[in-house]
């Protein structure tokens, strides 16, 4: 499966076409729409999500609610549009009132993006620099989803940390498992710990009041992975470097963490390394998940358990200095409506990214021209592993 995905922030809409989806596959906007929704919320998002309410169109490639085999348009309207229509206009001349930008923000494509493509308004870059693309992404990765729910994979995320505050872990690679999708949705900044929900939302409320920015970490975790997804042979094989680039994609992921990640390196390897054990029931299990369910780039059975670092956002209500590319004379940078932090939003996209390449690894694996055959391969190859386990 591949998705690409078309629309400027304020343009009339968002496009996505997933391509290589197998036939068969049941599939319902109520369910695209819920990961929309989860992506615009989270304590501290900004003024656009009063606006938008998201709301998936599927304009081909499905047929009473099944897949057809054939690619899929996803549609997501932008509702400012109606706000930006002449500023944005795709013909025509610029409205003589038209404000350009030249004081690019440090922290965003503005400066880079204008000076690449030859341009003197930001606005032509930033457009389609800024996160709002990440709507039409969450919308395309929605059909892995409901792939992988197919052969009974489950996928969620959690916010670990908001600035300076971190949510209290005793064993993260065990807690990780175990939270439920309930308390986290519950929780306004994706927090499984209401303690720390709360110190997070005056962390963001402290930074907004101060003109300020925050980033933060967040986990991905998959439940019910068959072993041996992705694999050992070639460099584009492994699962590591396919989940890693998916979720460096997401723009301000700053950081990517498999399992313990960097505190593995600063442990002896019998500290590190997740014994090996057997049972009649269960054939081949690990008493502990430091590797975050990845060996040899493939899956080994255990929860999978990625975290990503989020810079802060780029936009600041106190800007940083800047230079007007118009006088090439200091100034502040440009204020946008913004979030002052969306690690929660972010975490719900990273979690379309991990699942878009997690069912690529089931379709790679087990077929991908219908549903039907790659479950009946996958029974097979279950039933294997059974066999090997006595
Ligand atoms: C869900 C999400 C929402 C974001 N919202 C904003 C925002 O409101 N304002 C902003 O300046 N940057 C926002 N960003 C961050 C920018 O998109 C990002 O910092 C910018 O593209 C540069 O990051 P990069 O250097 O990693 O590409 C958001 C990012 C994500 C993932």
């Amino acid at each position: 499966m591949q998705y690409i995905t078309a629309g400027e922030s304020h343009g009339p809409q968002l496009t996505a076409i997933v391509t290589g989806v197998p036939a068969g596959l049941e599939l319902s906007e109520r369910q695209i729409n819920s990961d929309l929704s989860r992506r615009q919320s989270g304590y501290g998002r900004g003024g656009r999500q009063t606006i938008e309410r998201d709301q998936v169109q599927i304009k081909s490639g499905v047929r009473f609610g099944r897949t057809l085999g054939t690619p899929i348009a996803l549609v997501v309207q932008n509702r400012d549009w109606e706000n930006w229509s002449a500023r944005m206009a795709p013909f025509g001349n610029p409205p003589e009132d038209l404000v350009r930008e030249v004081t690019p923000r440090p922290g965003h494509a503005d400066l880079v993006g204008a000076l690449k493509t030859n341009t003197d308004d930001c606005r032509n870059v930033l457009e389609r620099a800024s996160a709002r693309d990440t709507a039409a992404r969450v919308a395309a990765a929605g059909i892995a989803r409901e792939l992988l729910a197919e052969v009974g994979v489950e996928i969620y995320s959690y916010v670990t940390s908001i600035g300076s505050v971190s949510m209290p872990e005793e064993d993260p690679m065990v807690q990780a498992a175990s939270y439920r999708s309930l308390d986290i949705e519950f929780s306004e900044t994706r927090c499984p710990d209401e303690a720390t929900t709360e110190a997070m939302k005056a962390e963001i409320d402290k930074a907004n009041k101060a003109g300020e920015s925050l980033g933060g970490i967040f986990r991905v975790v998959a439940l019910g992975l068959v072993p041996g997804l992705g694999g050992y042979a070639s460099p584009s094989d492994r699962l590591t470097s396919r989940i890693g680039g998916a979720l460096f994609s997401i723009p301000a992921i700053k950081g990517v963490e498999f399992g313990l990640g960097f505190e593995a390196a600063r442990r002896p390897g019998s500290q590190v390394h997740d014994p090996i054990a057997h049972s009649q029931q269960d054939g081949f299990y690990r008493t502990s998940n430091n590797a975050g369910g990845l060996e040899g780039g493939m899956t080994n059975g255990m929860p999978l358990v990625v975290s990503a670092a989020m810079k802060p956002i780029p936009t600041l209500m106190k800007p940083l200095d800047t230079v007007n590319m118009e006088t090439l004379e200091p100034e502040v940078a440009s204020k946008e409506r913004s979030d002052v932090c969306a690690v929660p939003a972010a975490a719900v996209v990273a979690e379309g990214e991990v699942a878009f390449v997690l069912a690529n690894a089931y379709l790679e694996a087990f077929g991908s021209t219908n549903m039907a055959d790659l479950k009946q391969s996958l029974a097979s190859y279950k039933k294997r592993l059974a066999t090997m386990a006595r």
